[in-house]
């Protein structure tokens, strides 16, 4: 699971220790070679759900990382591609990464939060992998309305996460164990280091929170399985 030029254990502690923005800059320089990378068949699975090169306007990565999503989402843009994040560690590691990164959309990193985009009707697509662990229940429906706010009309929220683990699954009891060490870490230090694994409140409730919100009508575009596990690609129409 470990790369030899990944992060070590200790390294991996002293992460969770300090806040998610801080541990993330800490961690930047060898963020490519740890599991939460979102990997390259995750990546080609939702980019084939956007369309082919050149077909949109503009594009934003939200909790872009190293720009892992941000280099295919290049060659469909003629435009732009946006990736934000919070750790300028991350976006530093981005930036190194990007600068050979196929296409001729011009591309910017922005430094901000994923639960107060400053973006207005600016985007056809917005994508997000790999973060929705760092979105707590409370704070899903100002992150989608924020994505909503972004899309031009009929632009698309394009995004993959992993299954829910079935509740008689060690998947579901390792979930259920790191998010009780998370809380109690939480509840004893601050700043708070923010990752819960498959705890969105969106896959518990039948019950949408904001059922007219065009970005609430969230249909399973396709569902691949993959090494590491199955992995739903989905799409949202918005901006309507
Ligand atoms: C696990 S990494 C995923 C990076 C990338 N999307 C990928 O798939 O490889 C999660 C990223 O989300 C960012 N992040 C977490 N919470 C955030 C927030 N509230 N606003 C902006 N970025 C955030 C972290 O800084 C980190 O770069």
């Amino acid at each position: 699971m470990y790369h030899p030029e990944g992060p070590a254990f200790l390294e991996l502690m002293r992460q969770a220790l300090v806040s998610t923005e801080r541990g993330y800059d800490l961690i930047a320089p060898k963020f490519d070679h740890t599991p939460f990378r979102t990997p390259e068949p995750v990546l080609d699975a939702m980019i084939s759900e956007i369309s082919g090169p050149r077909s949109i306007g503009s594009a934003l990565d939200v909790c872009c990382g190293t720009g892992a999503a941000m280099r295919h989402l290049r060659a469909l843009c003629k435009e732009r591609v946006i990736g934000l994040d919070f750790s300028q560690g991350m976006l530093d590691e981005a930036r190194l990464r990007l600068a050979n990164a196929p296409g001729d959309a011009a591309m910017e990193l922005v430094r901000g939060d994923a639960l107060a985009l400053p973006f207005d009707a600016e985007v056809d697509v917005v994508t997000c992998v790999g973060a929705f662990g760092h979105i707590v229940a409370e704070d899903e429906d100002r992150f989608v309305a924020g994505i909503a706010r972004a899309l031009r009309p009929g632009g698309r929220f394009v995004f993959a996460t992993g299954e829910m683990p079935r509740r008689t699954s060690p998947g579901w009891w390792a979930a259920r164990t790191f998010n009780g060490v998370m809380r109690v870490r939480n509840a004893l230090l601050k700043p708070e280091f923010v990752m819960y694994y498959c705890a969105s409140r969106r896959r518990r409730s039948s019950k949408p929170a904001h059922r007219d919100h065009p970005a609430r009508r969230m249909a399973i575009g396709a569902k691949r399985r993959f090494l590491s596990g199955s992995v739903s690609v989905g799409t949202s129409v918005g901006g309507e």
